[in-house]
């Protein structure tokens, strides 16, 4: 009974410490001129226009800032490149607290297999035309990254914000170089200290305007407010009791892929649970389940996170192995590892040494690096110990990216340095059937007492957090 009640008091500090922040160096390269004429042209606009994926393959979601007084906000959708033949997708605005609006458009009724060129504008304003292109089958490739972290420093640092933004084009353009990409996944972090302007330098590279970009929150996301007005996320789960003051969770499928898109700043598991099985419910054929959400897990090398990394574990590997995820892409840490295959929270198959596995015995978790705040080791000092079912690790102090090779029957991960033309680390991961390898889950009555006390947390966290929004607004909205 005493452990029982150690192991509660033991959760509950854990929780307590759950969205603790931290500086690093920068591995941001300096911007060419070219770059700094571009990015001034670009922010002088002050648009941030944004597409991120659609709920399906029919669908994309735009975003922009607007004038108040600009008129209805226009997506001008055609496969002509002049735009001849057009339709036109009109959607809602939602006022920022700068006193400005930031439109939100989706457009649907998209064809297999075809090329779009569009533009977005209103009465004040237009954009470039730009073009994406949607899959005609369920082969695609994305790439993954984490912890972009567009300033290098807690302020607004203009300097930072122009090298951060020309190191992660950079990395598109690296990306681009691999595979053709038809979506990009962050884990989060993407802001350092959650501001508008940060954001509207994360999409300034040209190569956002034809790749859908989906984010997800971290914890440096919700240090502000900006997120929450200039995301425009697909398939939102607002039935949620307990949610952040900047997110829902989200999900869309690609191919044969359902992701779905968690904010691990919020511990309320029946939500995500729910969540989780809302999107399976409205699409159950989705052969692949890809996971993204912030918090790292399993990477160790952080010792002073242990305790919050074995709280997050005992509440999110219930999730994981009851809806038999087969990939779970991570953050936080800033560290490159990659997974056994983990049922239970312990190796259920060990991958050391392996490129491939067929029908894995559990889900293979993965943290990127970082693109900036690389950790670095202090010249002298002992690397600390990885985690116990970390089957790959790298250390490095560049960005990191990683493409990820969608098929029907596999997943191939290949891991990329920025300046290297090869990957430093590929593995494929192969599945004869939906179920793979994934064990049956039996839910035990301590996954449940989790689960509640982890639901209270939830309630606490995010009534605290919201009365410190509100106590704070000047700070939140200012940035
Ligand atoms: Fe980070
Ligand atoms: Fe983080």
């Amino acid at each position: 009974m005493r452990t029982s009640i150690r192991r509660v008091l033991s959760l509950a500090l854990c929780l307590v410490l759950l969205c603790s922040g931290f500086t690093f160096g920068t591995s941001a390269l300096t911007a060419d001129e070219s770059w700094q004429h571009y990015y001034a042209d670009y922010m002088q606009t002050g648009s941030g226009m944004y597409m991120a994926p659609g709920a399906d393959e029919s669908t994309r979601n735009f975003s922009w800032y607007a004038p108040e007084n600009a008129g209805t906000g226009r997506v001008i959708v055609s496969e002509n490149k002049d735009l001849s033949d057009a339709c036109t997708f009109t959607g809602g605005s939602v006022r920022t607290p700068e006193g400005d609006v930031r439109t939100k458009v989706t457009v649907t009724q998209l064809q297999p297999g075809k090329t779009y060129y569009y533009r977005c504008e209103n009465d004040v304003w237009q954009s470039g035309t730009a073009s994406f292109h949607t899959l005609s089958g369920t082969d695609f490739s994305a790439m993954y990254t984490t912890d972009i972290h567009i300033t290098t420093k807690e302020e607004n640092d203009e300097n930072s914000l122009v090298n951060q933004s020309y190191t992660f084009s950079r990395v598109l353009d690296a990306a681009a170089d691999k595979a053709q990409l038809d979506l990009l996944i962050s884990a989060g972090d993407q802001a350092t200290t959650g501001s508008r302007r940060e954001y509207t330098s994360l999409v300034s590279a040209p190569a956002l305007s034809s790749i859908p970009f989906a984010l997800c929150p971290g914890n440096h996301d919700r240090k502000g407010i900006a997120y929450k007005y200039f995301t425009n996320n697909p398939g939102e789960y607002k039935k949620a009791i307990v949610h952040s003051l900047i997110s829902y969770d989200y999900a869309y499928t690609k191919g044969d892929v359902l992701f779905f898109v968690f904010d691990s700043n919020v511990a309320s598991m029946t939500d995500h649970r729910n969540f989780v099985k809302d999107a399976i419910r409205k699409y159950p054929d989705a052969k692949w389940r890809v996971a993204t959400f912030h918090h790292d897990l399993y990477g160790g090398r952080i010792p002073h996170r242990e305790n919050e990394n074995a709280l997050l574990r005992t509440i999110w590997a219930p999730i994981i192995d009851e809806f038999r995820f087969d990939l779970v892409l991570l953050g936080h840490s800033h560290y490159y590892t990659m997974s056994n295959a983990i049922f239970r929270n312990k190796t259920a198959q060990d991958l050391t040494g392996q490129t491939s596995v067929t029908n894995p015995k559990g889900a293979i978790v993965m943290v990127s690096g970082s693109i900036n705040h690389p950790r670095i080791r202090e010249e002298g000092s002992e690397i600390p110990p990885l985690g116990e079912n970390i089957a790959f690790s790298y250390l490095t102090n560049e960005p990191i990216y990683n493409i990820l090779d969608f098929s029907e029957d596999s997943i191939t991960i290949r891991s990329y340095a920025l300046s290297e033309e090869d990957p430093f680390h590929t593995f494929t991961i192969t599945k004869t059937d939906p179920q793979g390898g994934h064990p049956e889950n039996g839910r035990t009555f301590y996954d449940f007492f989790v689960r509640f006390i982890a639901d209270i947390f939830g309630v606490i966290n995010e009534v605290w957090t919201t009365a410190r929004f509100r106590l704070h607004w000047n700070d939140f909205v200012g940035k």
